[in-house]
């Protein structure tokens, strides 16, 4: 998959590492990049074309795929965390990530898999988090529905690979945008996660783990949890 010269679609590109990755695909010299947003008034960057699309509304989502009939690169960045706990969190702010996070990116793959495999197979890169791969004390929610995300990568991996479609899944922790606003923790500059991750697809890498958070926690899968969850041993 070469970014230059490519047709590219970000969702959610109106801030945080939406807008990063919509940059940083028209500096690599992207043909065109459909700048996917809920209000595309409120897309700011030259060079980008504005599109409706909130990925929770079907027919937003079916006109989105019918209008850019010529992507070639599908970026599913849009997301939400309530930062609900799983067992007191709201019920409908769980839902409403697992709808958006996972239903959502689904409906979106649906609809460009057939646009992808018309303009010649492509590519999907698809924006999950190390939440997926951690309990915590709240955000279980959003981890669940990101560890759901990780797993619908991994599964149209294997269902768009006869159409010749690359799907990458790209990890990350904490990285400065709007979502981690109230957490004074490090971040990642969403520069460089956009970075990272349009290297990882132009070099045809099925996963990018954009910091060294995510390296660590991809190793720790491999541990008993026993290891990676200490406090918990013996307090139950
Ligand atoms: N920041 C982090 O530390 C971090 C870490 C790991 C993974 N991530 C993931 O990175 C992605 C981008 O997050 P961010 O950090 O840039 O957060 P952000 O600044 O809160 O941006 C979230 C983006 O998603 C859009 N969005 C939310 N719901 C949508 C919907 N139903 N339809 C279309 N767009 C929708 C938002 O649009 P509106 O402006 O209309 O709300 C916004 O553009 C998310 O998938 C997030 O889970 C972030």
């Amino acid at each position: 998959m070469q970014i230059e010269g490519s047709v590219a679609l970000v969702t959610g590109a109106n801030r945080g590492i939406g807008r990063a990755l919509a940059q940083e695909l028209v500096d690599r010299g992207a043909s065109k990049v459909y700048a996917a947003a809920r209000h595309p008034e409120q897309i700011d960057l030259p060079g980008v074309v504005p599109l409706r699309l909130d990925i929770t509304t079907p027919e937003q989502v079916a006109e989105a795929a019918r209008v850019a009939s010529d992507t070639t690169l599908l970026i599913n960045n849009a997301g939400v965390t309530t930062y609900a706990p799983l067992v007191t969190g709201d019920l409908s702010d769980i839902r409403r990530e697992m709808d958006t996070n996972y239903l959502g990116t689904l409906s979106v793959v649906r609809a460009f898999a057939p646009v992808l495999a018309a303009n010649g197979g492509g590519a999907i890169l698809n924006v999950l988090s190390v939440m997926a791969w951690l309990g915590y004390e709240h955000s279980n929610g959003y981890g669940a529905s990101k560890a759901a995300l990780w797993a619908l990568t991994n599964g149209v991996r294997v269902e768009l690979a006869s159409q010749g479609t690359q799907v990458t899944g790209l990890v990350l922790a904490s990285t400065d945008t709007d979502m981690m606003a109230g957490f004074d923790v490090p971040k990642n500059r969403p520069e460089d996660v956009a970075r990272a991750a349009l290297d990882g697809v132009d070099a045809g890498r099925l996963e990018v783990l954009a910091d060294a958070d995510s390296v660590a926690l991809k190793a720790a899968l491999s541990r008993d949890p026993s290891e990676t969850y200490p406090k918990v041993v013996g307090a139950a």
